[in-house]
């Protein structure tokens, strides 16, 4: 089984959460990172700790998982080492031979210029590396001396195991060829993308898992429809903050049909992962049958199915890895 879960949103819908699930009942061999690289910030709640990982996969929950970084990532090979101890995954975390280093003068320069600010990138040095590399001046990941005990070939690996789960990063509306543009990250994020950043065709993958929040949240500059201000936000519980960038995010208590109609079309989604049902609906936090939950959470599930025509096979209830109704039994 080949897998894939991105994201349908802007962002932080939650995707770390439902991959340190995927991770712990599937037992997939390799959970593999695509994306942009060091701006995506996944949480991951597991066994009473909190971890933000920017580099690693949240899979690494699962002790038996090899955790990659696929070519198409750019890599800050600080972050990288850094996550590498805060998990203790060493011996099992790997990164492509092929990715390109995020430098510190990446760094500088997304921090300084003017369009980065237009933007509100996280300066994390991506869109300069993203750059660097089609210029063909970048630095592979290979090149740098304390990162070549780590360096692999994922692409291979990842085609000769049989068990994968890919995560990708960022949002469907943050791509730079389907979302906000200008407003967007630098790469195109969606499932093709995702496939590619890690080395495997659109053929070897079976399905496509699109994660959206049960409301939906933006940070940085661009278009955002009924948006709300911050002191309602705060009142309905939904008020959030960037886990790179601390900045808080905006919100629109709405799921935006439109867009994730688009979504689900060009990551041909064969399922969706719904997250934070217990935010938007108090009450059932930990629930973990659907017939447990409350008639209008439920209702809001079918609302879901029925708009966009996709099986929600997953169903975030709170915060731990383990909060969570897994339907793929009944519905697939
Ligand atoms: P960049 O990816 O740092 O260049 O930032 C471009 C835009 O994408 C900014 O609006 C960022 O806030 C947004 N962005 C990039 N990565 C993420 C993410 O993982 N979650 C949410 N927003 C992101
Ligand atoms: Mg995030």
């Amino acid at each position: 089984m080949k897998n894939i879960l991105v994201g349908g949103q802007y962002g932080d819908e939650g995707k770390g959460k439902i991959i340190s699930h995927l991770a712990l009942s599937d037992n997939p061999e390799i959970v593999a990172r695509g994306g942009v690289g060091p701006n995506a910030g996944h949480k991951v709640l597991y066994e009473g700790n909190w971890y933000s990982l920017r580099m690693l996969p949240c899979g690494f929950v699962n002790k038996n998982s090899k955790i990659m970084i696929g070519a198409g990532v750019c890599v800050d090979p600080e972050v990288f080492l850094k996550e590498l101890e805060l998990t203790g995954t060493a011996g099992r975390a790997f990164v492509d031979k092929r990715c390109t280093a995020i430098l510190q003068k990446h760094k500088d320069e997304d921090a300084s210029a003017e369009l980065s600010k237009k933007i509100g990138t996280t300066k994390t040095g991506c869109g300069p590396a993203v750059v660097s590399r089609a210029r063909r001046d970048g630095v592979l990941i290979a090149d740098i001396p304390e990162m070549q005990k780590y360096t692999i070939d994922v692409a291979q690996a990842v085609n000769n195991a049989k068990n994968v789960l890919l995560e990708g990063s960022q949002g469907f509306m943050l791509s730079v060829l389907y979302g906000t543009y200008p407003f967007v990250t630098s790469k195109d994020v969606s499932a093709s993308s995702v496939a590619a950043d890690v080395g495997l065709g659109p053929t070897s993958i079976d399905h496509v898992i699109m994660v959206i929040k049960s409301y939906t949240t933006r940070v940085g500059n661009g278009p955002f429809p009924a948006e709300i201000p911050v002191e309602e936000a705060v009142k309905m519980n939904m008020q959030e903050y960037g886990t790179v960038t601390g900045r808080p995010r905006r919100t629109s208590p709405e799921l935006h049909w439109e867009d994730l109609r688009f979504a689900v079309q060009v990551n041909g989604a064969t399922q969706m992962a719904v997250t934070k049902l217990d935010v938007r609906f108090p009450g059932n936090n930990g629930v973990k049958k659907f017939a447990d939950l409350s008639g209008e959470a439920r209702r809001f599930v079918d609302q879901i199915e029925a708009k966009l025509g996709v099986p929600v096979t997953l169903i975030g209830t709170g915060p731990d890895a383990r909060d969570i109704i897994d339907r793929r039994a009944e519905v697939l």
